[in-house]
């Protein structure tokens, strides 16, 4: 098939290439003419494991091509995926401004028969209002094209999004048309065994059912979190409330990790959003709304302890703090909503110094750092080094943000000669408590004894 792919971030480039390997012809667009150079020009914009090999061999068979012409787009594509940024706007909603644009861009361009599917994640009754923005276009150039609007929201998760696109749990398409559900299904064929994974239903309950994800998702994170930090005043470790919960299958082992709040582009958007749907119709969603503010108690959670350690806020300050992970999970150099940046603010403002490793994302977290505490400042309070060591090096604590592979067996003896005040924080609990302790070094998880 023709595919084009409007939006070539996360999900619109993973979904391109994916398309693309399994035989079809796909064009990703975007407006971010850099973003499309450098893609052009064999490079990658954003670090996901195995994009760059996928991507390369595609675009070299010449089934993968990278466009910012609306034209050239609209005039490939027999089906036409929507995978623009859906971002939380002021009152929390989704801000449908770049799912609109890409509607009306087509719109105004096709001339035969398309289905448009919508893969961002966008509010229920966004279908109509891609349908609506399309028909409008049309009618004010006179022309009548059969299109339909499909919705086909995306489950991947960065760091795994490969694995997660070609062998999914599910493929969600909400049409009410015969037709384009059977185009769907042909094109999902390579990915879904005998089209078992295949779920279809109505364009609404399609766009329902992904917020509904996420929102379960993060309320089991929240709902560990708190009960990590019931489980430290009562003398209890969570890492075995979660092993004994996990072995229910009616609860199951994944997303029970307590740590420091959820982050990413997705939770914290679509848990805002969906509850902002819930007022909107009178339907207040409590729990989402209990499960948001744990979040945001919870990004606290290590200052917190930094502070009780040291014995006050005053006390941290002249202290350097070593951060090891940066990135709002491992195997991504994705910044957004990272709890890193919530720990960074508040260890500034208590005048520590940072120095910070990430294994990927170290550029992004600077510019988005310069951006906020200005050059000086960061010049002054901040030291981005190059490995895990260096950050360590002369630092007095030690907190672990981020859980990549090459912080799972530290040198705590290194650590040991290394810290000044000697104190590991484990914002992920995935140090052993004794090996920490036997190189003579304080511990403290989530929830966990000391
Ligand atoms: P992203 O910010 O990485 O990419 C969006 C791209 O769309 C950008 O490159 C931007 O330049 C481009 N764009 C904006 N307006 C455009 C327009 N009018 N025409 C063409 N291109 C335009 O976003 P993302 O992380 O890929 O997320 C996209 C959608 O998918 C969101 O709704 C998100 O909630 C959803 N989603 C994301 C993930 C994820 O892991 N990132 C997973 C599932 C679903
Ligand atoms: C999440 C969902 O897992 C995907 O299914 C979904 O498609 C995607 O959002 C989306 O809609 O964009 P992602 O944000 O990439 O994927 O990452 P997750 O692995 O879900 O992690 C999100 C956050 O939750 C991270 O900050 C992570 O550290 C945290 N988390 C995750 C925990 O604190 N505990 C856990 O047990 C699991």
């Amino acid at each position: 098939m023709n595919i084009s792919v409007i939006g070539s971030g996360y999900v619109g480039l993973v979904t391109g290439a994916c398309f693309a390997d399994v035989g079809n012809t796909v064009l990703c667009l975007d407006v971010d003419e850099r973003k499309i150079a450098l893609l052009n020009s064999g490079g990658i914009p954003i670090h996901e494991p195995g994009l760059d090999t996928l991507v390369a061999r595609n675009a070299a068979a010449g089934r993968l091509l990278f466009s910012t012409s609306y034209d050239d787009a609209v005039a490939h594509a027999d089906v036409i995926f929507l995978a623009v940024g859906t971002p939380p706007d002021e009152d929390g909603s989704a801000d449908l401004q770049y799912i609109l644009a890409a509607a009306r861009s087509i719109g105004q361009r096709i001339t035969r028969p398309v289905i448009v599917v919508d893969k961002s994640t966008v509010p229920v009754g966004t279908g109509d209002k891609v349908r609506d923005a399309i028909a409008g276009e049309l009618a004010k150039r006179g022309a009548e094209v059969q299109f339909d609007v499909v919705s086909n929201p995306e489950f991947l998760k960065e760091g795994a999004a490969l694995e997660d696109f070609t062998r999914p749990d599910r493929i969600i398409v909400g049409s009410d048309n015969p037709a384009a559900l059977k185009q769907m299904r042909l094109l999902y064929a390579p990915f879904s065994r005998q089209h078992e994974k295949f779920i279809e239903m109505d364009v609404r309950s399609a766009e329902l059912t992904k917020y509904a994800a996420n929102a379960m998702l993060a309320t089991r994170i929240s709902f560990m979190n708190e009960l990590a930090n019931l489980a430290e005043l009562l003398g209890a470790d969570i890492e075995s409330v979660r092993l004994g919960m996990g072995k229910d299958p009616r609860i199951g082992p994944q997303f029970l990790y307590a740590g420091m709040g959820y982050g990413g582009s997705c939770f914290p958007k679509d848990v805002k959003a969906l509850i902002r749907t819930g007022a909107d119709h009178d339907q207040p969603l409590r729990i989402l709304q209990a499960t948001e503010d744990v979040n945001e108690r919870q990004k606290n959670v290590l200052f917190d302890k930094l502070v009780r350690h040291y014995g006050s806020a005053g006390a941290l300050h002249g202290k350097t703090i070593a951060l090891w992970g940066l990135a709002f999970k491992p195997n991504t150099d994705d910044m957004r909503e990272a709890p890193s940046l919530v720990l960074i603010r508040a260890l500034f403002a208590a005048g520590c110094k940072v120095r910070a490793y990430d294994p990927v994302a170290s550029a992004e977290a600077e510019r988005l750092l310069l951006a906020e505490h200005g050059q000086a400042r960061c010049a002054d309070l901040l030291f981005l080094a190059a490995s895990a060591k260096e950050a360590a090096a002369g630092a007095d604590a030690l907190v672990l943000v981020t859980e990549w592979k090459e912080f799972r067996s530290p040198d705590f003896r290194y650590l040991a000669e290394q810290l000044r005040d000697k104190a590991v924080f484990d914002g992920r609990n995935i140090y052993d408590l004794e090996a920490v302790s036997a190189a003579g070094l304080s511990y403290e998880g989530i929830g966990r004894i000391n």
